[in-house]
């Protein structure tokens, strides 16, 4: 019996195999999470103290943080949290032999970096009048998109995200038809874990919502290079519209980034206090609640376009009723742990930093999601905050979550937990700092996309940016511990984590056999 495995080439470049893929992904997105890194890192210094210091033009800067947005979304958070660990465990854990569409899941990864390619190129190629790249917001809000960057850099962004965009697609039909048709015998929906269930609701959120950015993506485009006006009002259009289009893909996308979190944390925190997760199929309902409430919500960005008040109402009230179902997660979380036995390993540190970080970002949601606060705090520094609690912190810590449970079942080696620890430690505290006195910022009015500021905001800039340089420690231990285990070279078991850690997943080697759950015959 010989598990056949191809060539070096063939088996990366032209990869069929879902666990392969998994890897591609979770490689691509490291690379991606660094270079959007350093483009934060860049704002954090220049932020460190008023007045310019390393950047030579605002726009510069605003291209910095736009670049930092989408990057971090479309080329770290998905590519790991669906792309990443949806590839490597969904169909080990529902016993499927593989993804339903092998073919067209190399497709979905091999537009990636083909999209970021474009992105990157944006960046050296004229945007605005005022420099190269486009400075105009992740949001990609017109006119400043249309008639605000007439150079080729927009364009380049457009056909990036595009690309980005059908992958994503492409591989939520995959995962949609996998989940349905593959699972093996006796793995009905109500029995699948939660990771699956995650991915699934995400994969419905991306095949409804991403058709919709990729629209209104196409009409900037065709604004910009063929005489169209969708969102020109002096051709009859509306740029209030494209806000419309934007958010009902852009707060969907919130919850594509952070479902498949949710699942891996409740993986984690079940194993780490040896019970079963409390509530399962009230978990796995309140996903499918947060993503159909999630769609209905959108306008909540937007409180200040000048919007009727009884639309306000109705966008405050829905966009307060996702605190129910997200509720019911973390309650059921604290449930799961309540008399269990806590083991406190690297995993459990992840996650339980996650629920308290997901929860700070969720109560400052709240406070948002009212629109009359909202008008005062709207495009302040407390904007940027919540949301980098809830992503930043919260979908990212639920990475490496994922990424330190399931490293021994992917690679087969150990890590060092030590090393580990310094990781986790460095970069819970540097986050922290970083991110907690925004909400100071905010609230003392500072707005978000400035490269200076006066005196008055000086001291929690200071505090923030020397918090970026303890998270930049951290970001180093973690690449530290990736290659000392593989140096190093210590065999994971088959389950590591002792039998509480109960998914099918478990019952395979590290790492699991090329194709899994049958030795296929070689053919000649
Ligand atoms: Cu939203």
């Amino acid at each position: 019996m010989s598990d056949h495995k191809p060539k070096f080439f063939t088996r990366w470049l032209f990869s069929t195999n879902h666990k392969d893929i998994g890897t591609l992904y979770l490689v691509f997105s490291i690379l991606g999470g660094l270079i959007g890194g350093y483009l934060s890192f860049m704002m954090r210094m220049e932020l460190m103290d008023p007045g310019m210091q390393y950047f030579a033009s605002p726009h510069k800067f605003s291209m910095f943080a736009s670049m930092h947005g989408l990057l971090m979304i479309f080329f770290m958070v998905m590519p790991a949290v669906i792309g990443g660990f949806g590839n490597w465990f969904v169909p080990l854990m529902i016993g499927a032999p593989d993804m339903a569409f092998p073919r067209m899941n190399n497709l979905s990864f091999w537009l990636l970096p083909v999209a970021l390619i474009c992105l990157l190129i944006s960046m050296f190629v004229p945007g605005s009048p005022s420099g190269n790249g486009f400075a105009g917001g992740w949001v990609m809000y017109p006119p400043l998109s249309t008639s605000g960057h007439p150079g080729p850099a927009f364009d380049f962004v457009i056909i990036g995200l595009l690309a980005a965009g059908f992958s994503s697609i492409f591989g939520a039909i995959n995962f949609i038809t996998t989940i349905f048709n593959m699972r093996a015998p006796g793995m009905t929906i109500h029995k699948m874990p939660l990771l699956a269930w995650g991915v699934l609701v995400t994969s419905w959120l991306l095949l409804l919502s991403l058709p919709v950015l990729a629209a209104s993506l196409i009409m900037l485009f065709t604004d910009r290079n063929a005489g169209t006006g969708f969102f020109d009002p002096s051709m009859g259009g509306d740029p209030v519209m494209f806000q419309h289009l934007f958010w009902f893909f852009g707060h969907p996308e919130v919850y594509i980034m952070v479902l498949p979190a949710f699942g891996i944390i409740s993986h984690i925190v079940s194993t780490f206090s040896r019970k079963p997760i409390f509530g399962y199929l009230g978990m796995a309902y309140a996903m499918v609640a947060i993503g159909v409430v999630g769609f209905v919500v959108w306008a909540h960005h937007m409180f200040t376009v000048g919007m009727d008040v009884d639309l306000k109402a109705y966008f405050m009230a829905a966009t307060m009723i996702i605190a129910v179902p997200t509720g019911i997660k973390i309650f059921s979380w604290l449930a799961t742990m309540w008399g269990g036995s806590i083991r406190m390993t690297i995993p459990m540190m992840w996650a339980q930093a996650f629920i308290f970080m997901f929860v700070i970002g969720g109560v400052t949601g709240v406070h948002m999601a009212s629109a009359g606060l909202d008008t005062s705090i709207h495009d302040t520094y407390y904007i940027v905050s919540h949301f980098h609690y809830v992503l930043a912190l919260g979908a990212v810590f639920a990475m490496f979550a994922g990424f330190t449970y399931w490293f021994g079942k992917m690679s087969g080696y150990l890590y060092n937990k030590w090393l580990a620890a310094a990781h986790f430690w460095f970069f819970f505290i540097g986050v922290n700092m970083i991110f907690f006195p925004q909400h100071f910022l905010g609230l003392q009015g500072m707005p978000r996309r400035y490269v200076d500021y006066p005196a008055e905001f000086a001291f929690w800039n200071k505090v923030s940016s020397i918090g970026a340089i303890v998270t930049l420690v951290g970001v180093i231990l973690f690449l530290i511990w990736i290659i000392e285990a593989f140096w190093v070279k210590r065999k994971a078991a088959d389950n590591y984590w002792g039998e509480e850690a109960n998914t099918l997943e478990w019952t395979l080697s590290s790492p699991p056999p090329f194709h899994q759950y049958e030795v296929l015959p070689k053919i000649k």
